[in-house]
This record gives C-alpha cells, structure tokens and sequence, in this order.
C-alpha cells in the first residue's frame, strides 16, 4: 500500500481538528468536571466535526445514497445513528409515513429536528420520533415503538461503524424491530478486502475510536449483516469510483427480510 493513501486520513483529522479543538477544550474548560466523561468529549468533537463537515460528505455520496435510499425506502423508517438527518433528504414522502431517529449524540438533535421538520416529518403530526438511545438499546426502542416488528425500513448510513457492538445491535433490530417482507438498507464504510489495507485500518482504528466518538475503520459490516441471516433477498455493492487502498471503502446493501 502507498504510505501517501495509508496516511491520508490525517488530512482529514486535522480539518477536524482546527474546526473541533477549540470549541471542545472550551466546551471542557467552561466545566472542568467533563475531563472525566470521555465519551461526552468525544461526543461534542464529534457533532462540531459533522456540522461543518456533514454536508460536504453527504455530497460526496450523494449517488450512492440517492440510489440506495430514494428509490427503496418506504413505511416507518427507522435511521440507525441519524446524526443531523443527512438521510432526510433521499426519503420520498409520499412512500415514507414515519420518521423515527435512533440518535445518542443529543447535541445533534436539533438540526436533526430542523432537517425533519423541514420535510414535513414532526413530532407534532405523529410522524416523527428521536430517540436519544444508542441502537443497541433494543428495549427502549421497541418500547417507544409499541412493541416488536413495526419498522418498513432500517437505514444505517456510516453508522454500524460506531455502535459498540454492530453485530448483535444489526441482528436484533433486523429480528425483532424489522417486520417480515421489511428492508435492511446500509451505506458503511467497511473493511477492506486487502490485507495490506485491513493492516493499516487496524493499525488507526483506536486512534480514529477516541477522535470521533467510537468509529472504527476495520468492521466488515457488509459480512455481519449477511451472516444475520433470513434474508428473501440480498444485494451488495461498492463505489465505482473508490480506490482499492481507500481506507474508507464503502460498501453499500439491501437486504429484504424473508416474509
Ligand atoms: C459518521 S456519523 C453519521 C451520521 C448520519 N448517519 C449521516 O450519514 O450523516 C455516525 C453517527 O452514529 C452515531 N452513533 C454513535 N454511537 C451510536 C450508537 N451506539 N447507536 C446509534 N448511533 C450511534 C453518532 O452519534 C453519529 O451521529
């Protein structure tokens, strides 16, 4: 692997870090008492990152989502790690009843709410509902949504790269949040298929962990959720215009649950 693509990645953390260091070591220093809560720190770098960053990278992907979600997504949509909304925009209204926002980063929340309220999803007419709980939190999100199986459609987009155990947060939101005949649709960043790639993603990975908020560049994600299993139908692809030494290679899927 070229050093030039192992070590690209720094270019990116260090946009993050002019835009991101400041606000955050003010965000502590104004209550010291957040140095213990890690995660909280990690949190606040990581929603400033997304604020400026988010648009921009939601344009880069834009084809992949715009095929991958506009045309496929229908029902009660459930957007695993929704961040400011960024998937809002490919839902079709008129096939989309319901918005539901599975989003632990609250300082996210009101631009998600803004995004969505924007579209026509609100809190007010029923069809919008953001839960503030991490997706493995499989009891409070079929408690909020009144019981198991009531889901049409689970978009992850670059989210399974964050949630701490994907694997079994995957399977059970597919097996007891998804109805039958239901859409598993992602957009991940995944592990590469080379190993030489494979040993500098593990090699960054708990750099990149602490940075922004629990995001590992080694899950093979597109893997995991074949291997859930029950699927009637399934199909993955990836970026035609990615590079084999990206260290962020995408893979995007649709999975239809057996009904
Ligand atoms: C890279 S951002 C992507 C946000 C959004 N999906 C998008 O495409 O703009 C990853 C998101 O996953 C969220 N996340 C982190 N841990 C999570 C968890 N345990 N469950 C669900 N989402 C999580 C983060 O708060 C963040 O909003």
């Amino acid at each position: 692997m070229h050093l030039l693509a192992a070590f690209a990645l720094f270019l990116d953390l260090g946009s993050a870090l002019l835009v991101a260091f400041i606000p955050t070591l003010l965000w502590v220093l104004t209550s010291p008492s957040r140095v213990f809560r890690p995660r909280n720190i990690s949190q606040f770098f990581m929603a400033k990152t997304w604020e400026t960053f988010g648009d921009a990278i939601d344009e880069r992907d834009r084809v992949d989502k715009d095929k991958l979600i506009a045309p496929n997504a229908y029902g009660v949509v459930l957007d695993l790690g929704a961040g400011n909304g960024h998937a809002i925009p490919y839902l079709d209204t008129k096939r989309v009843t319901k918005y539901v926002a599975v989003e632990p980063n609250a300082l996210m929340h009101p631009k998600l709410r803004q995004t969505a309220d924007k579209a026509g999803f609100t809190e007010a007419n029923g069809s919008l509902l953001i839960l503030g709980c991490g997706g493995e939190d499989i009891n409070t999100i079929l408690q909020a949504l009144g019981g198991t199986h009531s889901i049409d459609t689970i978009v992850s987009v670059m989210a399974l790269c964050s949630v701490p155990d994907p694997q079994k947060t995957a399977r059970v939101l597919a097996q007891e949040a998804l109805k039958p005949g239901g859409l598993f649709l992602f957009y991940e960043h995944v592990l590469s298929p080379r190993k030489d790639v494979q040993w500098w993603q593990r090699l960054w990975t708990p750099l990149w962990v602490r940075a922004f908020d629990g995001c590992c560049l080694d899950r093979p994600t597109h893997i995991w959720i074949d291997e859930i299993g029950g699927w009637s139908d399934k199909a993955v692809w990836g970026n035609a215009d990615e590079t084999e030494e990206n260290l962020f290679l995408h893979r995007s899927g649709k999975f239809v649950k057996a009904a």
